[in-house]
C-alpha cells in the first residue's frame, strides 16, 4: 500500500494550473451515452474515478479511451444494459449512469451503492424522481432494475425535498431524451450541474435554468456528439489555496473558475490572507499566522460554503489564532479527519454536526490514515504546515480526486514523496 511521506514546515510558494473538475467529468462521461456518436472531452482530470467511469462505458459496449487529459467516447453501439457490481463498487457515483442508461436504452440494471466514508448515502430522491418519469423500478438482492413503460421516459414536474446534486444530475440525464417537458424545482445549483448542462446543450439538448433552482428540460429524441472542455475543479483549487495558507505561503492559481470559487474565497479571506483575482487567476499571500474565522462556517448547497472544502479549511484553521466553529449540514460523517488532525496536535472538539477548532501555535507531524478523499487532503495540508515528519497511508482516497497530487505540492516547494 502506498503512502505519502511529508516533511513539514516549508512555506508553499509558486504557480500551478488547476486540474479539470472530477465532479463534472463523471456525469459528463455518463452523459456521452446519450448522444450515440463520437464525443471528445478535454481537460478531464487523470484520476482513478475517471478511469472507472471509462471502464463502465467500455463494459456497456461503447468505445472509450483516454490519453492524457482527453477522453474519447464512441457511443454509437451500446450492447449491455447492466453495470457489473464490482464496477459499481469501485466508484459510488456510478449511480449517475442510471439516468443516462434509462435515457439511452429505456432500461438498466445497477447495484445499490450503499453507504460510504461520509455516512449513509441514500438514493431515495433519485428513484422517486425516475418513478415520476414513468420508470418502473424494482429493488431487491442489492440490485436496482429500471424499465420505462413506453419506449422513452416521460417528462414530469419534480420537486426535490433537498437540492441533491446526484439526484438533479440523474433527472437531467433521464429527461434530455424523454418525451415532453421536465421541470425540476429545488434543483441543485452547483457549478458542476451547469457544466453537465453545458455539455448536453453542446450535444443538442434543450435545457434552461441550470444554476438556478428551477431547471426546465424539453426532451429530444436524438442528440449528437460534440467536443467539450470540462470546467476547472473548484474543490482542488480550494485545497491548494488552503494548503498554501496553512503554510503561510504564496500561490498563483491559473486556469481557475473564479466566480464558482467565491463562496470559499470569501471565507478564506477572513483568515487574513490577501487574495486577488483577475480573469481566471487567483493570487493568495498569507505571510503571517492565520486568524480564526469569526462567523460559524456552515456547509450548505451552492452558493453556500462547500462541504467538500470543509476538511481542508479546518486543517488550515487548526493552526490559526483563535477559535473557529464549523457546522456540517450536508453529510452525517464528515469530521473523520478531525481525529488525525488531533494526532498532529490540533485542538478540535466534535459535537454532532458542529466542530470547534481552537487554533494552536504549532502542529507537529504524525502518522495518519486517510479517511476519505477530502479528509486525506486535509491531513496532507496539516502535515505540510506541521513541524517534523508525517506519514499518510490509504492514499488511494486522495488519488480519487487530485491529479498528480504530490508532484503539484512539490512544484510549490513542499517536501512530499510517495513510497
Ligand atoms: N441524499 C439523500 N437522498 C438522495 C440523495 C442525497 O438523502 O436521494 C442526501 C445525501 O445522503 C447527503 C445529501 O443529500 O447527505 C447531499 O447529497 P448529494 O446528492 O447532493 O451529493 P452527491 O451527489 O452524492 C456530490 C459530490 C460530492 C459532494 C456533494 C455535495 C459527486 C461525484 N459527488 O455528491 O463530492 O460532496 O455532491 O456537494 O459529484 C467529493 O468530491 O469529495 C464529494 C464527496
Amino acid at each position: 500500500m502506498q503512502k505519502l511521506m511529508i516533511q513539514g514546515g516549508k512555506r508553499l510558494r509558486g504557480e500551478i494550473a488547476l486540474q479539470g473538475c472530477k465532479n463534472s467529468a463523471l456525469p459528463i462521461i455518463a452523459a456521452t451515452l446519450l448522444c450515440g456518436e463520437d464525443c471528445t472531452l478535454l481537460n478531464c482530470p487523470k484520476l482513478t474515478d475517471v478511469y472507472s467511469a471509462a471502464r463502465i462505458l467500455n463494459c456497456l459496449g461503447c468505445r472509450c479511451s483516454t490519453s492524457g487529459n482527453t477522453v474519447w467516447v464512441d457511443s454509437s453501439e451500446v450492447t449491455e444494459d447492466r453495470i457489473p457490481e464490482e464496477l459499481m463498487r469501485e466508484m459510488r457515483s456510478s449511480i449517475i449512469f442510471m439516468g443516462a442508461m434509462v435515457g439511452r436504452l429505456g432500461q438498466c440494471t445497477v447495484s445499490v451503492p450503499g453507504g460510504c466514508e461520509l455516512g449513509p448515502r441514500p438514493i431515495d430522491m433519485h428513484l422517486a424522481a425516475l418513478r415520476k418519469m414513468g420508470v418502473d423500478i424494482r429493488e431487491g438482492g442489492g440490485k436496482i432494475v429500471c424499465r420505462t413503460s413506453g419506449e422513452r421516459a416521460k417528462g414530469a414536474k419534480i420537486s426535490l425535498s433537498f437540492p441533491s446534486v446526484g439526484a438533479t444530475e440523474n433527472i437531467i440525464l433521464c429527461a434530455v431524451t424523454a418525451e415532453g417537458e421536465t421541470v425540476i424545482n429545488n434543483a441543485a445549483r452547483e457549478p458542476e450541474i451547469c457544466d453537465l448542462c453545458g455539455f448536453l446543450r453542446a450535444c443538442g439538448a434543450s435545457i434552461s435554468g441550470d444554476g438556478e433552482s428551477r431547471i426546465v428540460i424539453n426532451g429530444r429524441r436524438d442528440l449528437h456528439g460534440c467536443c467539450y472542455r470540462i470546467m476547472p475543479d473548484r474543490i482542488a483549487g480550494a485545497t491548494y489555496l488552503a494548503m498554501t495558507a496553512a503554510t503561510r505561503g504564496e500561490i498563483i492559481l491559473t486556469d481557475a473558475c473564479v466566480p464558482e470559487m467565491e463562496p470559499f474565497l470569501t471565507v478564506l479571506e477572513q483568515t487574513g490572507c490577501s487574495i486577488y483575482t483577475r480573469e481566471n487567476r487567483i493570487y493568495l499571500r498569507s505571510g503571517s499566522r492565520l486568524r480564526a474565522v469569526p462567523d460559524r462556517i456552515r456547509t450548505m448547497p451552492h452558493p453556500g460554503f462547500p462541504t467538500d472544502a470543509q476538511a481542508v479549511l479546518m486543517a488550515a484553521l487548526a493552526g490559526a489564532e483563535g477559535t473557529s466553529i464549523f457546522e456540517e449540514n450536508i453529510f452525517d460523517c464528515r469530521y473523520r479527519h478531525a481525529e488525525a488532525l488531533r494526532k498532529m496536535g490540533a485542538d478540535i472538539q466534535v459535537l454532532g454536526k458542529v466542530a470547534i477548532v481552537r487554533g494552536v501555535p504549532q502542529l507537529t507531524g504524525a502518522s495518519a490514515e486517510a479517511t476519505d478523499l477530502r479528509g486525506g487532503a486535509a491531513m496532507a495540508a496539516a502535515a505540510l504546515a506541521a513541524e517534523g515528519k508525517s506519514e499518510i497511508t490509504r492514499i488511494s482516497h486522495i488519488d480519487r480526486g487530485y491529479e498528480r497530487f504530490e508532484e503539484t505540492v512539490r512544484a510549490l516547494g513542499g517536501d512530499i514523496r510517495r513510497e
